[in-house]
């Protein structure tokens, strides 16, 4: 017997997906549940699957195994062929290059989807200038796109995809191509209209700072799997893994082995903190930006090299590289500028330090300074 698709009332989901170019896995068994209304990031490092996985919600791509459901109905199933074409799922794209036809007036690019759709001209009007109003560009519906900056092309292709008020928008990567001023405020701007036209949409995106600030939820993604999907506050206060946290640079990770009542960095002399634990043990930790105090260097704290140092808004967020253990890099936020090969002395707060796998610590940690 074929495993049914579960019925579900999400706007989308996905059970069991799995796509495979030729003899290639290219997605290995993805499940994915969204509530109308809300924003998933599908977040990862290039390659990993986003498209794919965005283009078979789309109806662009049909799975090798598995099925897709959009607001209940299955859109396509692996075990019975079933399959709904891009044009009944009822969806808005909006993707990183705009794909605006040159030909047409910005006007004439919004009301496509609603020619497709057969309205009729009065009422093609009047929703495309609805759309135009709500991404701020109701005054630019008889120019040319390339009249337009970059930032306001990727406004028009975002009238284009909600002007037939779809049920779900699909975004790849909108953003990347604009520069970083423009995208950061773009980021705010998208998330506000998301909020506001109570869109159900589906984000790409290889920019944790962009997944984190536009979606309800987050998937991360790595080589066609996810590592992890939860709130943003979920996956900062508790990264399942460690390639989790370092995509979403919360952090140093360092591989500690515990040796005479202390956990020491792997491979050197240099302790982190005092704790209980197995002779021999070992363990994968993450320290995150929060839990280090930077000051003088001095005995029980750790001693540290800058390598480099960047403006932040809220103070100097400094990479540094720990003396004596091989290869630990960890971040560091400074109230004073921070200058490369200057040393400083590291205040770890045990409390704060995260431990992957086995639950290794006790309330028997102790920081070193405080030991
Ligand atoms: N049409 C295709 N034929 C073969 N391999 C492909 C095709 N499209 C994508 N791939 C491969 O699938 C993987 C995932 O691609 P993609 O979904 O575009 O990743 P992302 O969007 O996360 O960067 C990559 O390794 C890519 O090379
Ligand atoms: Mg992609």
């Amino acid at each position: 017997m074929t495993p049914q698709p579960p019925a579900t009332d999400a706007a989308v989901s996905t059970a069991g997906v799995e796509l495979h170019y030729g003899a290639t896995p290219v997605l290995k068994g993805i499940d994915i549940s969204l509530v109308r209304g809300k924003t998933l990031a599908l977040l990862g490092p290039s390659g990993c699957g986003k498209t794919t996985l965005l283009r078979l919600i789309a109806g662009l791509l049909a799975p090798t195994r598995g099925s897709v459901s959009i607001a209940g109905q299955v859109v396509a199933d692996a075990a019975t062929g079933a399959f709904a074409p891009p044009e009944k799922r009822n969806l808005g794209m909006v993707f990183q290059d705009y794909a605006l036809w040159p030909h047409l007036t910005v006007g004439g690019n919004v009301s496509f989807p609603l020619e497709m759709r057969r309205l009729g001209k009065a009422e093609r009007q009047s929703r495309t200038m609805r759309a135009l109003e709500r991404v701020g560009l109701a005054a630019y519906a008889d120019r040319r796109p390339s009249d337009l900056s970059g930032g306001q092309q990727q406004r028009v292709a975002i009238a284009r995809a909600i002007v037939a008020e779809p049920q779900l928008i699909l975004f790849d990567e909108p953003l990347s191509n604009l520069d970083r001023e423009l995208r950061e405020n773009m980021v705010g701007e998208l998330a506000e209209l998301i909020a506001t036209l109570g869109l159900t949409a589906i984000y790409v995106t290889h920019d944790h700072s962009e997944a984190l600030t536009l979606a309800d939820d987050v998937a991360v993604m790595r080589g066609g799997l996810i590592e992890q999907l939860a709130s943003p506050d979920e996956l900062i206060e508790r990264p399942a893994t460690p390639e989790v946290a370092d995509f979403l640079r919360l952090g140093g990770i360092a591989d500690l082995e515990h040796r005479d009542g202390l956990w020491v960095f792997k491979g050197s002399d240099v302790a982190l903190l005092r704790g209980s634990g197995h002779v021999g043990a070992t363990a994968r930790v993450l320290i995150p930006v929060a839990s280090i105090t930077p000051g003088e260097i001095s005995p029980g704290r750790l001693a540290a090299t800058v390598l480099r140092s960047q403006f932040r808004g809220d103070g100097h967020l400094a990479t540094v590289s720990l003396v004596g253990p091989a290869d630990i890099e960890l971040q560091v936020l400074s109230h004073t500028k921070l200058r490369p090969g200057e040393g400083i002395g590291l205040s770890i707060d045990p409390k704060r330090i995260r431990w992957f796998g086995t639950q290794v610590h006790s309330s028997k940690e102790e920081s070193l300074e405080h030991a």
